[in-house]
């Protein structure tokens, strides 16, 4: 676990290219934001992701630019050292550049220090508006889970020659409109390795194989209390959904015995007081 206790700026991100690895995990709320600050988290991303794991829509896409704010808000008030990227939802950013702009300052009043939009050269006009606004962009390329779900699912992507020097067009793109960073999300390992020595900012995969500058999960997948869906990229660093099956279940059945509150939970009145109203010493 790093030392550093300064915010995680872009430029710190930009040097641990090549030297050391960047842990980014998603984060929806304050106390898991505190924890995975404290943990030595250098990225938190607030992901749409949330709309699945929080929200429990099927996709991302139903995801509202309030519901996104108020997680961030949420996120930016527990971590200290983490950068706080905010997702920008589907239909944010694709009408115009002017709203992409307007957005994704919202972000940053929200307490968020980045954005992140899903798209390669179709979206690099309106990543270079946000950038020169002064709102640092994080890239995310690959399977753009927003869209993917409205066309062919979700695939792995780069699996031929000719797909891999496509997302790496993508990715120069995304580099020379200004991004800081950029998510490589199912793609082919060796796709993701050519892509990360090619770019000079660092690579962020997820479903990419270990040639990535870093590594991104979604929270609820790490911790194993998400159950919809168990993507083969994922590694479960705990099974959680159990443990809060049998305490919650516990404490169910402890309320129906009339054993839940104890003493130990309980207030009470000077014994004086209630001897008035008639209750013994
Ligand atoms: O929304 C999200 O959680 C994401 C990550 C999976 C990269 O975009």
């Amino acid at each position: 676990m790093t030392q550093q206790k300064k915010k995680v700026s872009v430029s710190d991100l930009a040097s641990m290219k090549g030297s050391e690895k960047i842990a980014v995990l998603t984060a929806y709320d304050y106390s898991t934001s505190l924890i995975c600050d404290r943990a030595g988290v250098d990225v938190l991303l607030v992901g749409d992701s949330a709309g699945m794991v929080v929200l429990g829509h099927p996709s991302t896409v139903p995801v509202e630019m309030s519901e996104m704010l108020m997680f961030c808000g949420a996120v930016s008030r527990g971590a200290k050292r983490a950068m706080i990227v905010g997702d920008m939802p589907f239909g944010s950013y694709q009408p115009s550049t002017s709203m992409a702009v307007e957005n994704a300052i919202r972000f940053i009043k929200a307490g968020c220090d980045a954005v992140k939009l899903e798209g390669g050269a179709e979206i690099a006009d309106k990543v270079s508006a946000i950038v020169e606004a002064g709102v640092p962009v994080m890239g995310h390329i690959g399977l753009k889970p927003q869209t993917s779900s409205l066309w062919e699912g979700y695939k792995l992507q780069g699996r031929t020659a000719d797909a891999a020097v496509r997302l790496f067009h993508d990715a120069k793109a995304l580099e020379n409109a200004g991004v800081f960073s950029i998510v490589l999300e199912m793609v082919a390992s060796e796709a993701a390795e050519m892509i990360t020595k090619k770019v000079s900012v660092p690579t962020i995969g997820i479903g990419s194989g270990p040639g990535c500058d870093g590594q991104v999960l979604v929270l609820h997948d790490l911790l194993g209390i998400y159950e919809d869906i168990k993507p083969r990229f994922v590694k479960r660093y705990a099974e959680l959904a159990k443990p809060i099956l049998d305490a919650v279940a516990s404490y169910a059945q402890e309320v129906k015995a009339g054993k839940f509150p104890g003493d130990q939970n309980t207030f009470h009145m000077d014994a004086n007081e209630a001897a008035k109203m008639g209750r013994k010493k």
